[in-house]
């Protein structure tokens, strides 16, 4: 069987990779791919949200098996056309798929499932959303712990966690006057701020089994101890000891089985990846979000420790059968991905920087440096995005793991090359 890959971040050259390791799978194509999946499998040069083009190639190709990375051909319905056109393809549905592309959506099923969530409001305006606020909070400095977040898909960069009046008050204004966001500012929600520590829980679903991955957990803030602007995440790990199995129980209980239900019962069965954003409050883990797909890093870390057949469990997912697979397979040992980006990321950044040492890389054993922002120019590897690499390793330990990586990383440069140096120590440390 030929598989196609849809994206070209690290998380889908770590699908390339993985499902390239199937032996049920001849080629792996990638569209449009990085460097990475030009080296471990083969790209194609066709936009992600060009439906058309894509299932053109997946009939010449023979493509029994299509992966979708990213959310937004999901949202824009890449999976209902591919299944009109009779193609197998691993992802949720677009109405299926407002899970992610709506926050009012999401908020309002949660609500329905009885999912524990943050306290929210919605609003259709700007004036009506600033009252909410200063009828509440009188005062510019009191504390004023609420998030502020446009509905609609915007790249990561529509949540405001505020702590005064005045960031609250902005953060509306920048979403719902200004239209930073464009239509994604439509609607907002203001919602109570959560404190606690975050965690990434991912489950496969066709729609009836759940099957749950390990736990993981992301670094989002650029700096070490999280600090810094938000990015896509600079790194993760897997498994998170802030879950455990208990708490993993209670999570597919409470949160994951009542979600799947409601979505078949609002008549949106949801297949594919289901990924609940979580904090671990004092009260136990709350909603933050819903993703429809892999996370990235999250995927990188996860894939690196499956031992299962990708291609079998995807394919299962997508038959419907997956209560007929036998459990899934893991190395016992904890993996953990640091993520390498470009200097000024996750604001402005130049390209084209030839990448060195990645051969010296790729010597260290148990290690992987799956590409995310790359492009190969003949024979040379070249910088082409934010976050460029996502080294990871796996270890005996979090910390065996953790050394391995950044060995890994200590042989890779380009001007400006940086990562953070604190992955995985929220698991070291205890802390929550
Ligand atoms: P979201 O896209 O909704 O996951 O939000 C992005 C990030 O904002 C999350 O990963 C959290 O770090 C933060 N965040 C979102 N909602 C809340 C909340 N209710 N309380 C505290 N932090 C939040
Ligand atoms: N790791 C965050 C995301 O994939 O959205």
């Amino acid at each position: 069987m030929n598989v196609l890959v849809v994206g070209n971040g690290g998380r889908e050259h770590a699908l390339a990779w993985k499902l390239g390791q199937s032996p049920m799978v001849d080629r792996v194509f990638v569209a449009p791919g990085n460097a990475g999946t030009a080296l471990d499998a083969e790209n194609i040069a066709i936009p992600v949200t060009d439906f058309a083009r894509l299932i053109r190639f997946a009939r010449e190709q023979s493509v029994g098996l299509t992966v979708v990375g990213p959310e937004l051909p999901l949202t824009e319905g890449i999976v209902d056309a591919f299944q009109q056109a009779k193609l197998r393809v691993f992802g949720p549905t677009r109405a299926a798929a407002q899970l992610e592309g709506s926050k009012v959506f999401c908020k309002r099923l949660l609500h329905n499932a009885d999912v524990p969530t943050a306290d929210h409001q919605v609003f259709r305006d700007a004036e009506s959303a600033s009252r909410f606020i200063a009828d509440r909070y009188l005062d510019d400095h009191q504390s004023c712990p609420v998030v502020v977040k446009a509905d609609g898909l915007a790249a990561g960069k529509g949540v405001f966690v505020c702590s005064n009046r005045i960031q609250a008050l902005e953060s509306i204004d920048r979403i719902a006057r200004q239209r930073e966001f464009g239509d994604a500012g439509k609607e907002l929600i203001i919602e109570e701020r959560l404190d606690g520590q975050e965690a990434s829980v991912l489950a496969i679903t066709d729609g009836r089994t759940i099957l749950p991955l390990p736990p993981a957990q992301d670094h989002k803030p650029a700096h070490d101890g999280d600090r810094g602007p938000n990015t896509g995440g600079m790194g993760a790990y897997v498994p998170t000891p802030l879950v455990s199995a208990t708490m993993m129980h209670w999570i597919e209980e409470h949160i994951l089985v009542p979600t799947v239900h409601s979505m078949k019962r609002m008549r949106f069965p949801f297949q594919g990846v289901l990924y609940a954003g979580l904090m671990v409050t004092h009260q136990g883990p709350k909603v933050l979000e819903y993703n429809v797909r892999f996370g990235d890093p999250e995927c990188q870390p996860l894939l690196m420790r499956l031992k299962s057949d990708l291609a079998e469990l995807l394919l299962a997912t997508i038959e419907g059968r997956l209560d007929e697979l036998p459990p899934l397979e893991w190395d016992p040992r904890p993996s953990v991905c640091v993520v390498m980006a470009s200097e000024g990321y996750p604001g402005s950044y130049q390209k084209g920087f030839p990448i060195r040492g990645l051969e010296e890389a790729a010597q260290i054993p148990d290690v992987k440096v799956f590409h995310a922002g790359t492009r190969l120019q003949q024979d040379q590897v070249l910088t082409e995005g934010g976050r460029v690499l996502a080294v990871t390793a796996l270890g005996s330990s979090i910390s065996a793991a953790k050394l391995q990586a950044y060995t890994a990383v200590k042989c890779i440069r380009w001007p400006g090359a940086w990562c953070r140096k604190d992955i995985s120590d929220k698991a070291l440390s205890g802390s929550r």
